[in-house]
Parts: structure tokens; sequence; C-alpha cells
């Protein structure tokens, strides 16, 4: 990966309407844009739009997709995408907007990209507490997904001279407003058993969670899951075979490229596109009825490599 000082500089513009209005633009075209938000810089693309989902983890270089944040205007958006049960909704209004993020059961047909939840049946929501946030989500009308704008194994952005320097010229705008005020990713507690867990420590301590719920949440002194480390991740319930250029007659064949299939994660080879259908190929490879998935081999550079990680955890 090239240095961060050899990298052509993104445009930088200061927040206001000419920031806004360009992003908006950017966003609506599918690209990504980094925003700050009360916590870190993130880096936001239409959560609805698989391609552009694709795209924030080729510009970070993330070697396996994680499931993203999707940040939200107010808890109304936030309802006609999750189910929220009673803790679920005293948390959002105790702690909305602000560095909480829950979560929770997906509906369906919520029309989230698969990528954004690496195709959970859970969602992470987050309505965040910052103008140029909150602009960016009024203006585009869409829920954003946003990771931290970082590179890959970099330290998460507080302030827009850090995204530069991380991220450079593979993001075509960064929006500046100054110092992120927390400079701590947000705290994740899910609500999708009826209990509550917390998932990331953060700027909400745990103490403030049981001042609203009357008991401390579960998670905490067990051991935390680990973001990135989750053991949740969406797998498919029957065995899958990888770098596979003929199927057996008893194998649902994902192809990709010129190794065809009963489907293909991109039939011109295109890794952005791969990475944007492969938890829909897995679903459906899941749902058809021959009793293994064979998955055509897909090179290991750029966002090959989170592909490949994703399709081994798969057939494990
Ligand atoms: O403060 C923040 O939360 C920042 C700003 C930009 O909002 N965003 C952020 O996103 O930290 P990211 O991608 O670095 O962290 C997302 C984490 C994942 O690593 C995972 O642990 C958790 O959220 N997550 C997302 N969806 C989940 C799900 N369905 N189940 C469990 N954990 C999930
Ligand atoms: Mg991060």
């Amino acid at each position: 990966m090239s240095s961060a000082a050899s990298l052509p500089a993104p445009r930088c513009l200061p927040f206001g309407p000419e920031a806004i209005a360009e992003a908006t633009r950017a966003i609506l075209d599918g690209q990504c844009v980094a925003v700050p938000t009360e916590t870190v810089y993130g880096l936001a693309a239409d959560a609805t739009d698989a391609g552009a989902v694709a795209g924030i983890y080729a510009a970070k270089g993330r070697p396996s997709f994680n499931p993203l944040i999707v940040h939200l205007p107010d808890q109304a958006a936030a309802e006609a995408l999750a189910r929220f049960d009673a803790h679920a909704r005293r948390l959002a209004e105790a702690f909305w907007p602000g560095p909480l993020t829950l979560v929770l059961p997906l509906r369906e047909g919520a029309g989230i990209a698969s990528l954004v939840t690496a195709g959970l049946s859970s969602v992470a929501l987050r309505v965040p507490a910052h103008r140029a946030m909150h602009a960016l989500l009024a203006a585009t009308g869409k829920p954003l997904a946003a990771p931290s704008a970082n590179a890959s194994g970099g330290i998460s952005p507080t302030r827009a001279a850090h995204v530069v320097a991380s991220l450079g010229a593979r993001i075509p705008l960064v929006i500046d407003d100054g110092a992120t005020e927390r400079g701590l990713e947000s705290t994740i507690l899910a609500c999708t058993d009826g209990t509550v867990r917390l998932l990331r420590p953060g700027p909400i301590a745990a103490e403030q969670v049981a001042a609203i719920l009357g008991a401390m949440p579960g998670g905490a002194g067990e051991g935390i899951e680990a973001p990135g480390q989750l053991a949740s991740h969406y797998a498919p319930g029957k065995p899958v075979r990888l770098d596979v250029i003929e199927a057996e007659p008893d194998e649902w064949m994902i192809g990709f490229g010129a190794t065809g299939g009963d489907d293909t994660l991109s039939a011109t080879g295109d890794l952005t596109e791969a990475a944007a259908r492969l938890f829909d190929c897995l679903h459906r490879a899941d749902a058809a009825s021959k009793p293994r998935i064979a998955v055509a081999p897909v090179p290991r550079h750029g966002l090959g490599a989170a592909i490949n990680d994703r399709l081994a955890r798969a057939a494990v």
C-alpha cells in the first residue's frame, strides 16, 4: 500500500452549503465521502446501494467485511429499518442523537444492502449528533453506512487532516468541520434477543446504560466481542467448496468472470461488483435445492482479499 504522503489529496471543503451540495452529488452518484460525526470522521455511502458500500471497503483496503453502522436522521427513520424492543426504545430515547449504536433485528424489505450487514439478520443503527452528518442525511434522504474514515489497520480519524493522510485521493471529498468532540467510536449495544449486551465500549459508559435500564448490560466482564471478530457472521447452512472450476452435479455453482455457474459474483470479473453481490449470492445458494455450494476462484488482490476472507469463513 502506498504511503499516505505519496497520495494525491482529495478535495477538502469546510462544512457549509457548498460542501453538502458536492457531497450529496457524490453520494447519489454511488461514491463515498468523509464526513465528521461527534465520535470520529466516517466514510459514508448510500446504505441501499451495494456498489457504493463496496466502494467503502475498496477505499479502506479492508481485508475482511465487517458489518457497518447505518446512520439515520432520527428514531422514526431507524424504526422503519429495524425492530425495537422496550429496552432499545428506552436507550434510543435516552441517548439519541448521540454516540450510541444499537444492533437490532433488521426488518424484511428494509432495502439495506446485504454487504452492510455482512449478510446478518441484524443491523447496527445510529442517530449521530453532528451538524455535518445531519445535513448530509437530510440532503441525500438516504441511510448512510459509515465506518471510521481511515485505511484498514489505521487509527480512527478525529480531524480532516487525519482522513487526508490516511485515504488521500482514494476518496473524492472530505468535509472538514474541525476536530471531533468525542474522539472515540460509539458504544455498541445489541438488543436482538430480549437482553442488552455491550459489544463495544465507547463514550456512553455501561453505568449510564444501567441508569436507564436499571441493570448493567450483559457482555461486560464476560469478554466483549471485539469488532471484526464477530462469532455471528452469516454462514450458509451447507458445505462450501472454494476455487472450483467445474462443479459436481449436486453443487450450486457461484461463478466469477469466465467461470460460469448457476449464479455469478461478476460475469465481467469486476471485484467491486463481486463484493456488492457476495452475500446475496451466498443467500441464493443457501436457498437453492442443491445440497452443496461451489465457488469459482476469485483473485486475491484489492477487494479480492476481503472476498476470499469471507468465502473462507463461509467454507469452514
Ligand atoms: O462512532 C462510530 O460508531 C463510527 C462513526 C463513523 O459513526 N463508526 C464506526 O464504524 O466505528 P465501524 O465500521 O468502525 O464499526 C462498526 C462495528 C463493527 O466492527 C461491528 O463490531 C459492529 O459495528 N456491528 C455492525 N453491525 C453489526 C451487527 N449486525 N451485529 C454485531 N455487530 C455489528
Ligand atoms: Mg474503525
